[in-house]
């Protein structure tokens, strides 16, 4: 039986029982399908959530049925209260994990093993240094791809987000695929996605179907296992015949997914998004800290959900940059 109460239902009858939560506007890569090159206005210190914030608001959402939560950021590691928040989320009666781009996760190894963290989603793009320079603009290829492989071999599930660029990093498709060889990693070619200030255009897409193609022509369309989507699944997933890993393809673009949406976001300055690509927001820390109920805001917001891409639901729609001006930049919502 559900345990999830009604605020946290749409008007599709979805359940949105998965909470990411921005921790920081703030990152420490300056990855341009991101970050808008002129960077972003900060939202001013007295209104982001402290780390008691974060943990009480968490708290309500759990309370009406939320069993997963993911941090994010920006950077979600940059937060020097991050231990502050993470041990208390790790009491609640929910799965509890992170996506990171890896530069400082060797300094919360620990952390992370104590408060039962089992798996994170690495963001790495490429694997070669001069690539991860260019599209960062920070010299620290060595120190996350160094960082990921710790995480394997302390025994922590990892996902690779490798968002695909055309003529940038689509010629490493298989190079991504034969790590999943010998090692239990997951990598998911993701779509690149427009937001506020990215300069995405359909030319630099790499889509599902061009994934296929190329990992069907390498390794043989008869050695490509197609495995079962999970509930609330992102990213349709793969197998090579004989490989220990695995690989999925994250297809907002060409291919969405919104049917089974279980997701809703808090951002680092307490709003709530009820889609990745929703253009409003509502604050629910004011109300929080003048001691007004949140559920009753969380509720509204959600039954204002549309179906697919926040109301984007075909391609030309999609597709036209206005449509993504009135959204933050991915640096802001954290994916
Ligand atoms: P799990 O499924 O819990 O492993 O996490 P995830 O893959 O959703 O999270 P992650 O932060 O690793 O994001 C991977 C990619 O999926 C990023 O490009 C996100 O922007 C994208 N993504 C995450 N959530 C959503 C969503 O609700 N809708 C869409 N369209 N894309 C999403
Ligand atoms: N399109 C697709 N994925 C993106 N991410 C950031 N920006 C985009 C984009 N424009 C991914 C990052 C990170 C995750 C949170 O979102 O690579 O892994
Ligand atoms: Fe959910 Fe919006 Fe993502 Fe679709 S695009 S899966 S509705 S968050």
């Amino acid at each position: 039986m559900s345990r999830t109460t009604d605020i946290l239902r749409d008007t599709f009858g979805r359940e949105h029982t998965y909470l990411r939560i921005s921790l920081t506007e703030k990152c420490n890569l300056r990855c341009t399908y991101c970050m808008p090159e002129e960077g972003v206005v900060l939202s001013p210190r007295s209104q982001l959530m402290t780390a008691s914030e974060v943990v009480e608001i968490a708290k309500v959402f759990v309370e009406n049925g939320v069993d997963k939560i993911r941090l994010t950021g920006g950077e979600p590691l940059l937060r020097k209260d991050f231990a502050e928040i993470l041990h208390p989320l790790s009491q609640l009666p929910t799965t509890l994990t992170l996506t990171t781009n890896a530069i400082l996760v060797d300094r919360y190894i620990e952390d992370l093993k104590k408060a039962g963290v089992q798996s994170l989603n690495v963001s790495l793009d490429t694997l070669k240094p001069e690539k991860f320079f260019t599209i960062t603009k920070r010299d620290q290829f060595h120190k996350a791809y160094g960082n990921a492989r710790s995480l394997l071999q302390e025994g922590f599930g990892v996902k690779l987000n490798v968002v695909l660029i055309k003529g940038f990093n689509d010629d490493e498709i298989i190079d991504f695929i034969q790590l999943t060889e010998h090692q239990n990693l997951h990598v998911r070619f993701i779509e690149f996605m427009p937001f506020d200030g990215n300069r995405w255009d359909k030319s630099k897409l790499v889509t599902q179907q061009e994934i296929l193609t190329k990992t069907e022509n390498y390794f043989g369309v008869d050695q490509l296992q197609i495995l079962q989507n999970k509930a609330n699944f992102i990213a349709r997933n793969y197998q090579i015949n004989g490989f220990i890993g695995r690989f999925g393809i994250i297809s907002t673009v060409s291919n969405p997914f919104c049917d089974g949406c279980n997701r809703i976001r808090l951002t680092a300055n307490g709003s709530i998004k009820n889609c990745l690509f929703s253009m409003s927001e509502t604050n629910l820390l004011e109300p929080f800290r003048n001691d007004e109920p949140i559920e009753p805001i969380i509720k509204a917001v959600l039954l204002k959900k549309k179906a697919v891409r926040a109301g984007m639901d075909d391609a030309r729609s999609f597709e036209s940059p206005t449509n993504h001006s009135k959204n933050r930049s991915m640096i802001t919502i954290g994916g």
